[in-house]
């Protein structure tokens, strides 16, 4: 199956529209971004040309691209961010820049840091220093509410101080503070974006959602971290998208939006929904020792993004969450690979 068109990533360039460098495009994210872009679903970005440039670790899948694999506006470059010359080769004539690329999760970082600091912070880095070098219209970098790290209760703002505790968190927080000086220092119109989870299709089965509902579609057990007793925020990854190219066309350069979702649970209350919604009873759950330096709750205040871009989000959770399980049951082929990394 031809699943991704390869061409010089600069052989499409049209120099009336926008050209736009995805990094982290075949991951969960970005690939629903690319695929948004390409379908001409995200206001303000209808026609715009789209090249993947992405390293293809474990989580990245040419798969995820498979629904636009035919749009003569799409490029794909198989790379690292952190390759200097390689970023130095693809990005001009790119005029805005949206970086999704990352190792995304918190329990491989607690494993092994090291990834985690060479892709998040100096492959921001080389990004930022090419984007800077061919003076790109808008660089997004897309990052997370860990990076605050726990809140009893309320709500961050973006004025809130950092204060990261897995490394994941801790290396998302030293991209972003690189972006914001690379426009204090540099005027590079930086806008940093901040999201709770996310949910969705072709999301790795290593994460939460996709886990527990693989896990029990193919007869196993969940795992379940503690008491369940955390508090996570679930913001659908096509709302995530919106909010995402609100950021790039309006969104103010060297500004933080936050992009929340408002709809709270604990990861034991959302255990339960995911057992009804599979079929399954509570004897399915393994309650396993807690993940260390677990975060206990995120919570955002989204209001800048809300007020200033107009941004609601359109999937409520019951909906979203319904028809990602559906997606689940009904695209085996796509997980099932993908089980055991
Ligand atoms: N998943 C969430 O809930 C969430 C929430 C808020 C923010 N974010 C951020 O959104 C972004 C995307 O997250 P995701 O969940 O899609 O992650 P993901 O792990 O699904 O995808 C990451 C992608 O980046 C690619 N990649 C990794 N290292 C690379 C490198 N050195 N060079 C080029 N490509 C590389 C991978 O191949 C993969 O395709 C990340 O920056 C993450 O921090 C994620």
């Amino acid at each position: 199956m031809a699943i991704f068109i390869r061409r010089p990533p600069t052989c499409g360039y049209t120099a009336d529209l926008m050209n736009l460098l995805v990094t982290g495009g075949a991951g969960f994210i970005g690939s629903a971004f690319a695929r948004a872009v390409l379908a001409d679903t995200l206001p303000g970005l209808e026609g715009a040309r789209v090249t993947v440039l992405d390293k293809l670790t474990y989580a990245g899948n040419f798969a995820n691209l498979g629904p636009v694999a035919h749009s003569k506006r799409l490029d794909f470059v198989p790379g690292d961010v952190c390759d200097t010359a390689l970023v130095a080769s693809v990005l001009p004539r790119h005029d805005h820049v949206v970086h999704f690329a990352a190792e995304s999760h918190v329990d491989r970082s607690i494993r092994g840091a090291a990834e985690f600091a060479t892709t998040n912070v100096l492959g921001t880095q080389v990004l930022l220093d090419a984007a800077l070098r061919h003076g790109v219209e808008k660089f997004v970098q897309v990052s997370t509410d860990e990076v605050y790290g726990s809140i009893a209760s309320g709500t961050w703002t973006e004025a809130t101080p950092l204060a990261p505790t897995s490394p994941y968190a801790a290396t998302k927080a030293g991209a972003d503070l690189l972006a914001l000086a690379f426009f204090r220092t540099h005027g590079l119109p930086v806008t940093v974006t901040r999201c709770a989870n996310n949910y969705g299709p072709y999301q790795h089965p290593e994460k939460l959602i996709p886990r527990f509902v693989t896990n029990l579609l193919s007869g196993r057990n969940v795992p379940l971290y503690g008491e369940g007793t955390q508090i996570r925020d679930w913001v659908h990854v096509e709302d995530h998208c919106r909010a995402t190219a609100l950021a790039l066309t309006a969104g103010r350069p060297g500004e933080v939006y936050h992009v929340g979702g408002g709809d709270e649970l604990t990861n034991k209350e959302l255990t339960g929904l995911l057992l009804d919604a599979c079929g399954a009873g509570w004897d399915r759950v393994d309650h396993v020792p807690d993940r260390k330096g677990h975060d206990h709750r995120y919570a955002l205040d989204d209001t800048r993004l809300r007020e200033e871009l107009g941004y609601r989000p359109a999937i409520d959770f019951s909906t979203g969450l319904a028809e990602t399980v559906r997606w689940y049951r009904d695209n085996e082929d796509w997980w099932r690979p993908l089980l055991g990394d």
